[in-house]
This record gives C-alpha cells, structure tokens and sequence, in this order.
C-alpha cells in the first residue's frame, strides 16, 4: 500500500511526521536507489527499498484491524481450492499484506468475522486459554423442550468432545432476522471454537441449525454493520478486544 513518505518515515522511528519531513526536503532520503525530496511523494514500505543517508530503513507493519458481516454461501478461508469466492474477496483493496481473518466461520454461517495482520492479536483471540466469548443467534427446528435448553448448558458430547457450560435461552430473532413458523431462536454463548460446534451441539439435541449468525467476539458486537461490508474497529473498540485478550 502506497503512503506518504514522512509517514512511513515517522513509523520507521525518524522522530514526527515534521521532522521526518526535513529529512526528506533535506534530499537525505531515496527510494530504490533514487534521492527524493518533494513533500508529497510515496513509496510502499513493503515493497520499496527505502533509505535514509544510504541506509535502508525498518518500517513496523502498520496493524489493520477490520469487521467484516460475513453473508452465507462464502467460505472463510484465506485461499480456496475449488476457486470459489472466499471472505478476502470482501475486503476493501489497498489493505497491506497479510491481513487474515481471525479463526473461522462455517460457509452458511453469517455475522461477525474480524480481520487482522496483528499475528498476536488473531493468536490470542483465537486461543482457548483466554476464553473470549463468542455469541450466536441459532435458528432451530422446532420448540427444544426445558430439558435440551439445560443439557446445552452443562454440556453435550459432539463426537469425542464433551462441550463446556455455555449460556443458551430461547430468545427472540436478532436484528435484521425474522421468526419462522415451527422454528425457535436461541441465544447461544460460547468461550471454545470447535468446528461446527453449534451446529452439532443443537444436532445433538434434535433441533438442527437452519440459520447460524454470529454477533459478538469478546466486547465487539456485530451491530448493524449491513451484511457483505467491513469497517475498521475503532480506537476504544481495539483497545477493549486487546484488554479481553491481555494486550492491554
Ligand atoms: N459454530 C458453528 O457451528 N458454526 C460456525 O460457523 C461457528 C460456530
């Protein structure tokens, strides 16, 4: 991604964007091998060979954090071997490289997907150790009786893993969602990421998923973020998801 040179510079540790700048009117800075001087002149710190007095320069990755409403029928994989569109096709261009998305959600599942090149940051997230809640809207055939609410609750075995205690209520449709007839929403709250793991814990109960929608991650919610668009996190919305996840 291409940027203003005093910016990089700055990020690279050349002191503020001010004095990085009378490096550059200075003629003290050159682009793969070419001395540049105006202001206004750009370079991509990932690609270009930028130097200061004939030393190539350090840049820190600038770390992207985005949301992404992932629709149904995309999978989320970074690279898919059938050719199909994945989540990446989503994104916004000019991002810089390596930006991924963190863990997974199923093809048909929708909702909050985030996106980082923070290797840390999607490390920890992902983690089991910090037990970031993740919240689900399921919509399940038919009425699960008392009975399947609790068993979700303390735990059902979904094939060799037995899950753990989770928040699971009968609620209404969530935003942007509509009720359907013989079928019941249920609020699901997890901290694992097993595969699949709330399609085959309502499986197990009797009540298959027909509609999964993930909204929230930690402290993030989905909000009304339209369905197929990305926005950055905001400051305090980072600062809260790094806070969850011992970055603080
Ligand atoms: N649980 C599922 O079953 N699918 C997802 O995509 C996420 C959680």
């Amino acid at each position: 991604m291409k940027e203003r040179l005093q910016k990089i510079l700055a990020r690279a540790g050349y002191g503020s964007r001010r004095t990085a700048e009378r490096l550059l009117t200075s003629g003290r800075v050159s682009v793969n091998g070419v001395r540049v001087a105006a202001l206004g002149s750009q370079a991509d710190a990932s690609v270009d060979r930028i130097e200061v007095d004939g030393r190539r320069i350090q840049v820190p990755t600038e770390h992207v954090y985005l949301a992404l409403h992932k629709p149904a029928g995309i999978v989320s994989t970074a690279r898919d071997t059938h050719g199909r569109s994945t989540v990446l096709d989503l994104l916004p261009p000019g991002l810089p490289p390596h930006v991924l998305p963190v863990g997974r959600l199923d093809r048909d599942t929708e909702g909050l997907l985030l996106f980082t090149n923070d290797g840390e940051f999607a490390h920890r997230l992902s983690h089991p150790r910090y037990e970031i809640e993740k919240e689900y809207y399921a919509l399940v055939t038919g009425v699960p009786p008392a009975r399947s609410l609790t068993a979700l609750r303390r735990g059902v075995d979904i094939g060799g893993h037995v899950t753990a205690p989770a928040v699971v209520e009968i609620a209404t449709a969530p935003f942007g969602r509509a009720e359907r007839d013989s079928h019941t929403w249920l609020r699901i709250v997890i901290h694992e990421g097993r595969k699949r793991q709330v399609r085959l814990m309502c499986a197990v109960v009797g009540h298959p998923v027909r509609e999964l929608v993930r909204i929230r991650i930690g402290p993030l919610p989905l909000g009304r973020l339209p369905r197929g668009s990305t926005r950055p996190l905001t400051a305090r919305e980072l600062a809260a998801v790094r806070a969850a996840v011992g970055l603080a």
